[in-house]
């Protein structure tokens, strides 16, 4: 673990060391207005035994227009991004041999002492990476996943989606743990008013042997960097790519095509695919219901390259 703190105005100098609690300060802002924000990628070992962490760049700016927008002290990227590849670089040993990874989880939290700071920014935080070996999101292979399409609830607010902030995630919490339970779902796809945003923790794309069709950017959910990736991805393999209001209707019409196909995306799941929707309680394949020969390409197109089977002409790989 590397950590840093914000005092006085001013950054110190990150330490690394082994990973140990934190002592809070019971009046600590985080623990009572929620200042907190975070990250989450993974290095990856190649295919020639080189570790090497993926988009970088790419996260440590996402998280400091996390911070800006949540008025926490932001910090300097190449701060962040050498913290990032020190604290790869001490784990090395410990990345495991692909479908495993290290999960990498830069924090950021607010510390001021001041139960009377509800309506100030803390004048004081933390910022800490942690780090993990993981395993296959898929421990049993892969297999097509279940959504419940929610339309009434966002997964958070208009403005605050594109926030990587714990928050959100708690928010989300209660109709994706509802959905499991009483239609079996495995994740909630929130889609206020008919359109459709992404899901507790990973962007929804459709796919099909010509196109890539996903919610366009906006401030209302997370901008993924393995969204970004795939997208660049599949323009250079010859897919159109369209990014552009998505409605349920067209889901649901898209669905009923048999050689449809749609997929996740994220850091944890990389491009998982979607194989049932439950939408006003029916249940509805999406093409065979299988997993899609496209998405798989797509998914081979990308875990190649973080392994670096095939080469990297986007730079998104760095050496810790
Ligand atoms: C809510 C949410 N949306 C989308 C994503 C995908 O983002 P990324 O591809 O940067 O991991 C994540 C994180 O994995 C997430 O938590």
């Amino acid at each position: 673990m590397s950590h840093v703190r914000f005092e006085d105005g001013a950054w110190g100098e990150p330490e690394l060391g082994p990973v140990q609690p934190f002592a809070f300060h019971p009046a600590a802002h985080v623990l009572h207005y929620g200042s907190a924000c975070f990250e989450g990628l993974k290095a990856h070992r190649g295919q020639d035994n080189v570790v090497r962490i993926f988009r970088a760049a790419a996260h440590v700016a996402r998280m400091r227009q996390s911070a800006g927008l949540l008025c926490l002290p932001v910090p300097p990227a190449d701060m962040l991004e050498t913290m990032i590849r020190t604290v790869t670089k001490a784990s090395e040993a410990e990345v495991p041999a692909a479908p495993g990874s290290l999960y990498l989880r830069p924090t950021l939290v607010g510390t001021e002492e001041n139960v009377g700071a509800a309506a100030a920014p803390s004048a004081t935080a933390l910022l800490f990476v942690l780090a993990g070996p993981v395993g296959d999101y898929f421990s049993g292979g892969i297999r097509p996943l279940t959504l419940a399409i929610e339309t009434e609830q966002p997964r958070t607010t208009p403005q605050y989606g594109m926030v990587k902030s714990g928050a959100n995630y708690v928010m989300a919490l209660r109709p994706t743990l509802e959905a499991k339970k009483n239609v079996g779902a495995d994740q909630v796809l929130f889609a206020p008013g008919g359109v459709v945003q992404e899901t507790g923790a990973a962007n929804f794309m459709l796919i099909d042997a010509e196109r890539v069709i996903t919610p366009a950017l906006t401030t209302s959910f997370l901008h993924g960097v393995t969204r970004d990736s795939l997208l660049t991805l599949a323009r250079d393999r010859g897919f159109t790519v369209e990014e552009r209001d998505v409605t349920v209707d067209e889901v649901i019409e898209w669905a009923r095509r048999p050689d449809a196909e749609a997929g996740l995306s994220g850091t944890a799941a990389v491009l998982s695919p979607v194989g049932t929707l439950v939408h006003k309680g029916e249940r509805i394949a999406i093409g065979t219901g299988g997993v899609g020969e496209h998405s798989m390409r797509l998914r081979s197109a990308l875990t190649d390259l973080h392994i670096g089977a095939v080469p990297d002409p986007y730079g998104w790989l760095t050496l810790p």
